[in-house]
C-alpha cells in the first residue's frame, strides 16, 4: 500500500478524509506495552518511595509483592523500550531544521505553524523526549540492578548502593516529568493519539505538523529512505 489509503484511480467520496499510515501494529503493541510498564513502575516505585504513598502497594498485593515485582517490570520495560529504540532511533536523529524549530518554540506554543520549518517524522520536541527517555531508562536499569539485593546483593558495596538509590530516585522523577510532557503533547496536538491507537493520521495532520515526512512519503526527494509505517 502507498502512503495514502487512496490509490490512484480510486473513487474518493466527498468528506472521506485522506489518511496516512504512521505506525504498524507491531510498533503500536510495542509502544503500549512500554507505556503500561512505565505507569506500573511509577506507581509501584512511588509506593516504595514515601510512606504516604505506601497505600499504592495494595494494588500489587502488599509491600513485599510490590518490592518483588517492581524490578521485574523494570526489566520488561527495558527490553520493550529497546524494541522502540531499534525501530525509531534513526527517525529521531537531529537534523538542521530541528535547531530552527526549537529556536521558534514561541511559535510552536502559540500554534503559528506557518512560521516553523517543515519537519520530518518527528519534531525537535519529540526527539528530545525520545533521547531523554533512552538515557533515563539506561540510568534506571543500571542503578536498579545495583540495588536489586535479591540477586546482586554481594556484588556492590553499601556506599555504591546508597549512590545508586539516589540516582535511581532522581532519574525516576525526571522520567515521570518527561512522560507527562509526552502525554500532554500527544493530547494537545489534536489527531496525534490516533497515530498510536489506529496507526493512522489524517493527511491534514501530516501536512500541518510533519510536512517534510509527508512529502517524502508521497514520492518526493528521499522517498526511498522513509517507510510509511514503522
Ligand atoms: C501512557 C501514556 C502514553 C501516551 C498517551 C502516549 C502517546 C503517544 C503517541 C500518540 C505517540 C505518537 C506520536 C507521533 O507519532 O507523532 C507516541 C509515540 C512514542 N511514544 Fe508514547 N505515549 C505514552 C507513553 C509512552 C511511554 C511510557 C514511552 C516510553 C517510556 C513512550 C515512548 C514513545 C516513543 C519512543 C514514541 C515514538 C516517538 C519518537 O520516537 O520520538 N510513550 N506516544
Amino acid at each position: 500500500m502507498t502512503a495514502y489509503d487512496v490509490e490512484p484511480g480510486d473513487k474518493v467520496h466527498r468528506g472521506d478524509p485522506v489518511t496516512v499510515d504512521r505506525y504498524a501494529t507491531g510498533a503500536r503493541i510495542n509502544h503500549w506495552v512500554t507505556a503500561t510498564c512505565l505507569v506500573l513502575l511509577a506507581i509501584s516505585g512511588l509506593a516504595l518511595f514515601h510512606p504516604r504513598l505506601f497505600f499504592f502497594t495494595e494494588l500489587f498485593g502488599g509491600g513485599q509483592n510490590t518490592r518483588a515485582v517492581h524490578p521485574w517490570i523494570g526489566v520488561v520495560l527495558f527490553f520493550s523500550f529497546l524494541g522502540l529504540f531499534v525501530r525509531f532511533w534513526r527517525a529521531n536523529l537531529w537534523k538542521r531544521e530541528d535547531g530552527t524549530w526549537l529556536a521558534r518554540l514561541r511559535d510552536v506554543l502559540t500554534a503559528h505553524e506557518e512560521k516553523l520549518p517543515e519537519v520530518g517524522k518527528y519534531n525537535a520536541g519529540q526527539k528530545a523526549v525520545f533521547w531523554l527517555m533512552s538515557i533515563l531508562i539506561v540510568v534506571l536499569i543500571c542503578s536498579g540492578l545495583v540495588i536489586w539485593d535479591q540477586y546482586f546483593a554481594g556484588y556492590t558495596t553499601v556506599e555504591q548502593k546508597r549512590l545508586a538509590v539516589l540516582i535511581h530516585a532522581l532519574a525516576a522523577i525526571v522520567i515521570i516529568c518527561v512522560w507527562i510532557v509526552h502525554v500532554y503533547a500527544a493530547i494537545w496536538v489534536r489527531g496525534t493519539i490516533g497515530a498510536m491507537t489506529r496507526g493512522r493520521v489524517t493527511g491534514g495532520w501530516a501536512w500541518r505538523h510533519h510536512r517534510k515526512w509527508l512529502r517524502e512519503l508521497v514520492g518526493g526527494e528521499g522517498s526511498r529512505r522513509t517507510t510509511p509505517a514503522e
